[in-house]
């Protein structure tokens, strides 16, 4: 597909389609993971005493400029289960407050959202999302039938599968604009 199979280590004879929890790695990330490795090896206590925090402050910057961001902007996590854990236990909701997702969403944000909902007191809704969705009309209509239409918010990285995007938070508003505009140019 588009040649992209040669940037990556993947079998031949495999055809790889899950990004998600498992991801390949593509061959230059690869390479170049690899090769810091191998000198932090060379010098352990050296590396991660002396280099390492301009090392990443480096790494920070250099995505910085590709985002067209700051530096101070930006913080690395481990993986996306515990970005959207930060992002998720930050917000101030409570009773009243309602979170959506679909039966697309993963195990562990799954948990995050139902242990917070007990926590604090707002409703999450996981609403089923049959597959294959029919049209993008048919998400469309989907996302604005209750308890949508309620909700103050939506978590909505189970849509953004079937939109074929990550998952982040979005107000109720501003998903409607996105999917009024165009399906083609969701990006969650
Ligand atoms: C199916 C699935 N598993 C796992 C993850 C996240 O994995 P990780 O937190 O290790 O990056 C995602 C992220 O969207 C996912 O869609």
């Amino acid at each position: 597909m588009f040649g992209l199979r040669r940037h990556f280590l993947l079998d031949p004879s495999v055809t790889f389609l899950n990004q998600g929890s498992f991801g390949a790695t593509p061959r230059p990330v690869f390479c170049a993971y690899q090769r810091w490795q191998r000198e932090l090896e060379r010098q352990p206590v050296e590396f991660l005493r002396r280099r390492f925090t301009a090392l990443m402050l480096a790494a920070r910057q250099s995505l910085a400029d590709y985002l067209g961001t700051d530096v101070d902007n930006l913080v690395y996590t481990t993986n996306v289960t515990e970005s959207l854990n930060i992002v998720a236990h930050s917000l101030s909701l409570g009773p009243g407050d309602e979170v959506l997702s679909t039966d697309h969403e993963y195990g562990a944000l799954d948990r995050t959202w139902r242990f917070l909902a007990k926590e604090r007191g707002y409703a999450y809704i996981n609403q089923p999302i049959p597959v294959p969705h029919r049209n993008p009309a048919y998400f469309v209509e989907w996302a604005q039938v209750d308890p949508c239409e309620r909700a103050g918010l939506q978590h909505t990285a189970g849509c953004g599968e079937v939109g074929r995007g990550v998952g982040r938070v979005v107000t109720n508003e501003r998903l409607k604009s996105h999917l009024h505009a165009s399906y083609e140019n969701i990006r969650f």
